[in-house]
């Protein structure tokens, strides 16, 4: 639909109607869904048992209430500012904060790169979690007893070996199209329509098939009377009982703060274009703090309570620290699939433990698309079908290195500069933006603005002080402990270097690109004298 505005100016364009929420209950579901991910059900566990149990809890909560609270609530305020002026992504957001800065807009860049990054390794695992859900139907996996076969069947799966049970990538790569097509599909639909629609259904859902899992992991018990000691409670202390020594560790603190950052879809790009749908006087406050907790309830209840604590059970105390520390795709497609193997109705177990990854996944897969077609359409006033189009060709192409060059080092690069170091990078950018260029009073205020509770006034002091001091120093710690190694590809094999090198240079070439974008776009409207607001 379109409709015709007059500027100031007295310039007439022809002007989009921006898509919105259709409820209220939408949106938060929306959010809640793209912070809901693969992130609390694999990532957390694993993160707790290897880094001081419940120890890590400290610096996590530290981090959720001096990072993820107030960088939920600046980037759902900042997000629903921007959507005033047409701008859903960061580069018209920044701009409208900052107009007299002629650079800012490009910083705006990394907040469509990130999520876009993330999308196109995030994609292909959650095509595994629908695959394994067939799978685990099938009864495909159902034979396999030992962490060896189980190991194989995922290394045939992903194309890392030939064996017995995968001769080719073809599976893993029909599934992949599957998970593309859906979630394009969605998409397609707009807000609305389809991220929504999506949210409303899977969300609960996947809130069912997670208290299953639940109900059934402490349920468990003491399956082998001769082992007495490998019980759920004991399961559930050793995820738990806290190290205290672990929090000397400036490695325990950064994985605690990059956990609030992956799993609350903060420093992304993504709430600020889900919340620039929304309408001037909607509630960013207690809708912002609603989505959060809901997430932070399935991270910590479901998520800190399904696979560590059921693992426990059936490998005890000296596997399962191997077990946690092998990653987070051994504890989902190996370890888990196994204890459910022994339990009676492992099928369906089974499927309810990768659909509900699916479901998690898939709520988040969708909003890492939205920034990138959100600055098609806002920016270059393309319709969103075409917009998703652009968007459906270029991450497709994307997507291909991600799959076909899994074992050489690509994803974990990936996810290094799209889902970690440009996180931290652009959420620093985006608070001083915020509390110190947008000023801390007008912040306040915009908080406020049709706001059903107020934001205790300790952050105020928070946002403005604390929160980016603590991004610069994790930053500073960074760069101390771990930027020469990285960048001279330290822990890389010498095999896997010309892959991790070509990664580093198509993100360089992607970051570039889309300033060009931005440039293009922002000239492109001057010229037809439209006043960028
Ligand atoms: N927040 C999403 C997750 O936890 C990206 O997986």
């Amino acid at each position: 639909m379109r409709r015709s505005r007059r500027w100031n100016n007295g310039f007439m364009r022809t002007q989009k109607k921006r898509d919105n929420w259709g409820s209220r209950v939408g949106i938060i579901m929306a959010v809640a869904g793209s912070a809901v991910g693969l992130g609390n059900f694999l990532r957390f566990p694993a993160k707790v048992a290897s880094n001081g149990g419940g120890a890590f809890m400290i610096p996590y909560f530290i981090a959720l209430l001096l990072l993820g609270i107030p960088l939920m609530w600046i980037e759902w305020t900042l997000g629903r500012y921007g959507g005033g002026f047409e701008h859903g992504t960061a580069p018209g957001i920044f701009h409208s904060v900052w107009r007299k800065n002629k650079f800012i807009k490009y910083f705006g860049v990394i907040g469509i790169f990130g999520p876009l990054v993330i999308f196109i390794y995030y994609t292909y695992i959650e095509s595994w979690t629908l695959a394994y859900s067939v799978f685990a139907l099938s009864g495909k996996y159902g034979r396999l007893i030992d962490q060896a076969s189980m190991q194989g069947f995922l290394r045939g799966f992903q194309g890392l070996q030939k064996n017995s049970y995968f001769s080719s990538l073809l599976p893993a790569y029909i599934f992949f199209l599957i998970t593309f097509t859906i979630n394009i599909s969605v998409i397609y639909r707009g807000i609305k329509g389809g991220v929504e629609k999506l949210c409303k259904f899977a969300m609960p859902l996947l809130c069912i098939f997670g208290v299953i899992l639940l109900v059934r992991a402490i349920t468990l018990g003491t399956p082998d009377p001769a082992k007495p000691d490998w019980n759920v409670w004991n399961g559930f202390g050793f995820l738990w009982n806290p190290d205290f020594s672990a929090l000397k560790s400036a490695k325990v603190w950064l994985e605690a703060a990059g956990q609030i950052f992956f799993t609350l879809s903060v420093g992304i790009g993504v709430i600020l274009t889900y919340a620039s749908y929304l309408s001037k006087g909607d509630d960013v406050v207690l809708s912002g703090l609603t989505a959060a907790s809901t997430n932070e309830i399935a991270e910590i209840i479901l998520g800190g309570s399904i696979i560590i604590p059921a693992a426990f059970v059936f490998f005890g105390p000296v596997d399962i620290r191997t077990i946690a520390q092998s990653g987070v795709f051994n504890l989902g497609f190996v370890t888990m699939p196994l204890v459910l193997n022994k339990l009676p109705l492992s099928e369906l177990l089974g499927f309810v433990w990768f659909f509900l990854l699916f479901l998690a996944g898939i709520t988040s897969s969708v909003s890492l698309a939205q920034p990138a077609i959100a600055f098609l359409e806002d920016e270059f006033d393309i319709s969103r079908k075409k917009a998703v189009g652009i968007f459906a060709v270029v991450a497709f192409i994307l997507c291909q290195p991600a799959i076909f060059f899994l074992g050489n080092g690509v994803v974990d690069e990936l996810d290094f500069w799209g889902g970690t170091f440009f996180l931290v990078v652009f959420a620093t950018i985006e608070t001083i933006l915020f509390g110190w260029v947008f000023g801390m009073e007008n912040a306040w205020n915009e908080i406020h603005k049709g706001a059903d509770m107020r934001v205790p006034r300790v952050y105020k002091f928070i946002i403005k002080y604390v929160t980016p001091l603590f991004l610069l120093v994790i930053l500073g710690m960074w760069f101390w402990q771990e930027w020469l190694p990285i960048i001279f590809m330290k822990n890389v094999s010498a095999g896997d270097k010309p892959f991790v090198l070509a990664t580093r240079l198509g993100l360089f070439a992607l970051l570039f690109g889309l300033a060009f974008l931005v440039r293009i776009s922002w000239k492109r409207k001057t010229q037809i004298g439209e006043r960028i607001r």
